[in-house]
């Protein structure tokens, strides 16, 4: 197949371009810098430009990009979220609305930020919206995607957990601290967390490019999602180390609020109801098998 991907230098998107081309699909890369090859095309997202080659004969466009949420939301920061996600998905859906073969299928990112926090409560995909600044710009993200969808084309939105892979992401972050036995709960750990192995990305996303049926919002975590302090505790045991300092909340709450009660602090319990019900089965269903198979790659 032809597979056009955006986001293609990130955590997920490398990682993405890896397996399609070594399951022998062909891998256009949508870049904002000069493009430096025949698999790269330009686009400037904030100015609506594309290069329009990159779309023709494509069957599957993957679209990724959005600026990293890590950091210190100020108000450009929290602009620059909203509108690399919103912009660019906007823009994509024009040119396939425009397009008299447009693409089979366009899959989107979006993230369990939908949802917001919900505690302990499960929540599948026809869960509604909850509150909060990462449920606003995963509900614009998933929005953006309409002319598409208004073209016939399928539209999936893949609502991403937390994804697990030792090259990039929290994972990677973690592990320093927790290898010089410095890893602890956030704060009273109790926050649910849906993750998701970086092997069931690549896995779902097979899935939903062969099955027709799969469409609109789909949950892109494991069946099994754990508290901060499960988490914790699994990630210490799997590299023998002690997780008994725990991170305090209040100094997050001065340096970095809104981020760290949205990300490290919020509780997202969801599952991945709609691909189990349309017969994927994961390659890593518990946090255990996960961590003991990315860490010893
Ligand atoms: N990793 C997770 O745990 C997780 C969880 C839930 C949702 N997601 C979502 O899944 C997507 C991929 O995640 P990731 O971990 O691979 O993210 P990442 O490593 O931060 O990569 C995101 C990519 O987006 C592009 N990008 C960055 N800033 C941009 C901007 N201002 N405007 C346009 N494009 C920009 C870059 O691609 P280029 O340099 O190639 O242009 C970058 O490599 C993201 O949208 C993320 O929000 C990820």
């Amino acid at each position: 197949m032809e597979i056009l991907l955006t986001g293609s230098n990130g955590f997920v998107g490398s990682h993405l371009r890896q397996h399609f081309t070594a399951n022998n699909h062909r891998v256009r890369r949508l870049v904002r810098s000069q493009p430096k090859g025949d698999d790269q095309f330009l686009w400037v997202p904030d100015q609506q430009k594309i290069d329009e080659e990159a779309l023709k004969n494509v069957d599957v466009v993957v679209h990724l990009a959005g600026e990293n949420i890590l950091g210190m939301w100020t108000q450009k920061k929290k602009n620059a979220i909203m509108e690399s996600r919103r912009q660019s998905t906007q823009l994509i859906a024009q040119k396939i609305n425009e397009m008299s073969q447009p693409p089979k299928l366009l899959i989107n990112a979006s993230a369990i930020g939908y949802y917001g926090n919900c505690g302990d409560q499960i929540v599948d995909e026809t869960a509604s919206k909850g509150s909060g600044f990462l449920a606003e710009v995963c509900d614009e993200w998933e929005k953006a995607t309409a002319l598409a969808e208004e073209k016939g084309v399928r539209v999936v939105k893949l609502r991403i957990g937390i994804v697990l892979g030792t090259a990039g992401g929290p994972l990677q972050k973690m592990l320093l601290p927790f290898k010089l036995g410095l890893g602890g709960r956030l704060g009273n750990g109790k926050q649910y967390m849906s993750w998701i192995s970086i092997d069931d990305i690549a896995g779902m996303v097979d899935y939903i490019i062969e099955n027709d049926n799969v469409t609109g919002a789909v949950n892109a975590c494991a069946p099994n999602p754990v508290t901060n302090l499960e988490l914790t505790k699994t990630l210490g045991k799997a590299l023998f180390r002690p997780t008994i300092f725990p991170v305090p909340r209040f100094p997050f709450k001065i340096v970095a609020r809104e981020m760290s009660e949205e990300v490290m602090f919020s509780s997202t319990r969801a599952t991945p109801k709609k691909i189990l019900d349309a017969g994927y089965v994961f390659q890593h269903n518990y946090l255990q098998e996960a961590l003991k198979h990315l860490l010893k790659k």
